[in-house]
C-alpha cells in the first residue's frame, strides 16, 4: 500500500476494482457480495444505468457552485425527501461526521434560543465512533480516536455501552 496515505484508517488487505449492484469484483475478477454498502453510501448499489446517466448529464452540465448561490436542483431534493420523510428541512453534508457535528450543534443551538445555554451536556457511549471532528470523537470517548487531540471539550459525558461494561 501506499505510504503516501495518511495513515488514519486500517485498511483490509482487498481492492475492488469495479462494482455491479450488489456485486463488487477484484481486479482479478474475483466476486464479492457487498454487504457493507460502502458503510451505508452506496444503498442503490453500483453502477446503476438510469444512476449513471444522471451523473453523466450531471457532469457535462454543472460540476459544483457555491451555497453561496441558489442550487435549484438541490431544493427539488430537499422538497422530495420532506414530502417522504418526517422531516421539514433538509441540510445536506457530505459525510456522516458533518451529519453528527451537525446534530450536536443544532441541540446546543435548540437549548441557547430557549434560554438555557448551561444546557450543554452531550452523552456518549464509551468507545462508540461518531466521526472524526472533535465534537464527535469528543462524543464517542473512544481512546483510539481522542488520544492526542486533548484537551477534552467541556460538555461530554460518557457511559459505558453493552460491550466496555465489565
Ligand atoms: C455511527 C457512525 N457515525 C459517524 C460515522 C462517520 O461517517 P463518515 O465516515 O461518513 O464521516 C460513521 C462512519 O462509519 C458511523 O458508523
Amino acid at each position: 500500500m501506499s505510504g503516501h496515505l495518511l495513515g488514519v484508517y486500517n485498511r483490509a488487505p482487498l481492492a475492488f476494482d469495479r462494482g455491479e449492484g450488489a456485486r463488487l469484483f477484484t481486479a482479478e475478477g474475483d466476486s464479492y457480495l457487498d454487504c457493507v454498502g460502502g458503510i451505508a453510501t452506496t444503498g442503490l448499489g453500483h453502477a446503476h444505468p438510469k444512476l449513471v446517466e444522471a451523473l453523466e448529464r450531471q457532469g457535462r452540465k454543472l460540476w459544483h457552485v457555491s451555497n453561496i448561490f441558489q442550487i435549484p436542483d438541490q431544493e427539488t431534493l430537499a422538497d422530495r425527501l420532506t414530502a417522504a420523510s418526517f422531516a421539514d428541512r433538509v441540510f445536506f453534508t457530505n459525510s456522516g461526521t458533518e451529519a453528527v457535528e451537525c446534530a450536536l450543534k443544532m441541540a446546543r443551538r435548540f437549548h441557547h434560543h430557549r434560554g438555557n445555554p448551561e444546557r450543554i451536556e452531550v452523552i456518549g457511549f464509551t468507545g462508540a465512533f461518531h466521526g472524526r471532528t472533535y465534537a464527535a470523537v469528543n462524543a464517542a470517548a473512544n481512546p483510539t480516536y481522542t488520544e492526542g487531540f486533548g484537551p477534552q471539550l467541556p460538555g461530554y459525558v460518557s457511559v459505558p455501552s453493552a460491550t466496555t461494561r465489565p
